[in-house]
């Protein structure tokens, strides 16, 4: 049975969120209005871990400080419990939210119907990382490295292709490139390659992904020492995909390769969603224009309301100029993270698309090679770790 706690004294939001909670999946709401009085934050966790809650909503009565800290508390030592905070969602509160795992914030006068997306999302998210911490998949320490944009044409097949290559120059035979724009996925003209076989022979075997069998559908790229997993022909193909069977490939993938980078559709769409989930990294792409400025911030946004914490992030400007009218101080500022790599524009990248070699396989030197290089270098985890914005607190 899910257990849902609301620490707090607020009888009015308590009502709205009663009110929501009997909507949601079988949940039953137990309440520790007391668990707060003493201050002390090991005892409060312990009060609101009495009848180990699937998820805790704190507040909105309780201070925010106190609340963030049992948070990071609960997640550090409960990660099977999320926690959800009401108070009103300003970018710091935000921003330390996301910073302490919790799963979401809640204004204090959201509506039931907002509240009911908050916890339900959480309760989501919480089976699904009860489920991770049950596998054996948690025990990797393989990175996995999705790569996003908000908008299509940002470059993201262009970064995916050249990082891939970038660690393969380093670790050959140890990089899989997987195509997860599942409907119009273009990663085998960048290699100038047409697969054999794709993701939709995933599809042809069901129950039966085994390592050794997923192997066999990657078509190794001799001159770059990297394994691409295409995307399904056609976009029919690609519509028998489900998110559960990309998971579980991704997952076999990740036992086996140590570093496993995904190109995506634009957007987050259900097939994102659930590499976001596994993901040890999140190389989210920028470009130099203010439309696409302020959907990478709505990005962002959507990316921290949906708790993604455990990843490190690295911030890609793509044809980084300076002569569009456009800062990157200015991006910097709107978006609220520092940028860490740029990518200057160059017609070598689309001259390499079209001769189906990217440019980290043939002019490594260049300096669009050597912005993918940088990113490979972060990506790869020596010392990138200090420099990312958001941390993974490892346990292990
Ligand atoms: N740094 C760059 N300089 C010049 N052209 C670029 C650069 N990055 C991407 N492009 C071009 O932009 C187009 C879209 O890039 P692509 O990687 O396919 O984007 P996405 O996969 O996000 O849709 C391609 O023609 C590509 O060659
Ligand atoms: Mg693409």
């Amino acid at each position: 049975m899910t257990l849902i706690n609301h620490a707090s004294s607020s009888e009015i939001f308590a009502q709205r969120l009663r009110e929501a909670v009997e909507q949601a999946d079988g949940a039953t709401l137990v309440s520790s209005p007391e668990a707060f009085a003493s201050g002390d934050i090991n005892t409060i966790v312990a009060t609101l871990m009495v009848e180990k809650p699937s998820l805790v909503v704190v507040g909105p009565d309780s201070d925010v400080d106190t609340a963030l800290m049992v948070a990071e508390q609960l997640d550090l030592n409960h990660p099977e419990t999320a926690v959800v905070i009401v108070a009103p969602p300003t970018p710091t509160v935000l921003e330390r939210a996301l910073q302490a795992g919790t799963r979401g914030v809640i204004s204090p006068d959201a509506d039931q119907v907002e509240i009911e997306r908050v916890i339900n999302r959480a309760l989501a998210a919480v089976t699904r990382r009860r489920e991770v911490i049950h596998e054996p998949f948690t025990e990797t320490k393989n990175r996995i490295i999705p790569v996003l944009a908000a908008k299509g044409g940002s470059g993201k097949t262009t970064v995916s292709s050249n990082l891939a290559v970038s660690l393969a120059h380093k670790y050959p035979g140890d990089v899989v490139l997987v195509d997860l724009d599942l409907q119009f996925g273009d990663v085998g003209s960048a290699f100038g390659i047409e697969p054999a076989n794709t993701m939709a022979d995933v599809l042809n075997h069901p129950g039966e992904m085994t390592t050794a069998r997923l192997k066999t559908l990657l078509t190794p790229n001799q001159s770059t020492g990297i394994y691409v997993l295409a995307a399904p022909n056609t976009p029919a193909e690609a519509d028998d995909m489900s998110p559960k069977l990309v998971a579980d490939t991704l997952k076999t993938l990740a036992s086996e390769f140590p570093y496993v980078v995904v190109d995506t559709a634009a957007g987050i769409d259900e097939f994102t969603l659930e590499v976001l989930d596994i993901a040890t990294d999140l190389v989210l792409l920028a470009s130099m224009d203010v439309p696409s400025v302020r959907a990478v911030a709505k990005e962002i946004d959507a990316l921290q309301m949906l708790g993604i914490r455990h990843a490190d992030w690295h911030l890609v400007l793509n044809r980084a100029s300076s002569k569009v009218g456009i800062s990157i101080e200015d991006i910097e500022a709107t978006l609220g993270l520092s940028i860490d790599v740029r990518i200057p524009s160059s017609r070598s990248v689309p001259l390499s698309v079209n001769r189906g070699v990217p440019v980290s396989a043939d002019d490594r030197r260049s300096p669009v090679g050597r912005a993918f290089e940088e990113l490979a270098r972060r990506t790869a985890h020596t010392e990138a770790a200090e420099q990312s914005w958001l941390r993974r607190r490892r346990s292990e």
